[in-house]
């Protein structure tokens, strides 16, 4: 493998493609989700072990609500467990876990486990880990303009008076954003902080994105002349 040069700060990643992984083998889509979680895993590990600093994970939009009930509900136990199970490997990996988006639309006992890791990782400087729940980008910056409204902020509004409103104010923005199962789609996720974002497509689906294939997209982002609109 070529040496990895540039390390980006920030990858977030559309993890896509669970409902075919397990349509094909004639699974439930379910079973694809959970197999999703190992890949949650592998990414994680991987991410520490290059010392890349966040990673953000697309892991329920606003409108994944319009799914049948029953795979809605299934998610929201796999993330529960994930959570409750996770929290050992994070302390000892030096993962800080956060959680970011409408989480007030979360049962309770979703809302306090997701409180409670948040809590007792918070002190971790390795990785920050985190899952982006219940979000849209198009919910983030109106959310952001409903804040300035509130605190009556005297125009002219600054870029800086919106990005320091989004869920995602203290984080860097994103240097490579990641989607995989070969769709080329920004799906409403992160508008505005995706401005300069390199981005990347993976045919494979979500439950094959592993270690590998994680390096193959940093080698591609390593590889990458980025200009911010100058020469
Ligand atoms: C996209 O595949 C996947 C999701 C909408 C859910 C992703 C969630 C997980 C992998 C579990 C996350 C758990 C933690 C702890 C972060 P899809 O269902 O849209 O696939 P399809 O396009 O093939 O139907």
């Amino acid at each position: 493998m070529e040496q990895l040069s540039k390390i980006p700060t920030h990858v977030t990643i559309i993890m896509d493609g669970n409902g075919r992984w397990a349509k094909m083998r004639g699974m439930d889509r379910l079973e694809g989700h959970k197999a999703g979680v190992e890949s949650v895993r592998a990414c994680t590990e991987f991410a520490v072990e290059k010392n890349i600093k966040y990673l953000s994970l697309f892991a329920f939009s606003t409108e994944n609500w319009g799914r049948p009930t029953e795979e809605v509900e299934g998610l929201w136990a796999l993330m529960f467990k994930a959570i409750e199970m996770e929290l050992k490997t994070l302390l000892k990996n030096n993962v800080r876990f956060l959680v970011l988006g409408n989480l007030s639309m979360l049962s309770e006992k979703l809302q306090q486990a997701i409180a409670s890791t948040v809590e007792k990782t918070k002190e971790c400087t390795g990785t920050t880990l985190i899952v982006m729940l219940n979000y849209s980008g198009k919910w983030d910056i109106t959310q952001a303009a409903q804040r300035l409204l509130e605190e009556r902020v005297q125009g002219p509004i600054t870029e800086e008076d919106i990005s320091s409103r989004l869920v995602t104010a203290n984080i860097p923005e994103p240097d490579l954003m990641i989607r995989t199962s070969g769709e080329m789609r920004i799906s409403n996720y992160m508008l505005w902080q995706t401005a300069y974002t390199e981005f990347y497509f993976a045919d494979v689906l979500w439950p094959d994105f592993r270690k590998p294939e994680f390096a193959e997209a940093l080698e591609s982002f390593a590889k990458r002349d980025r200009r911010y609109g100058k020469v």
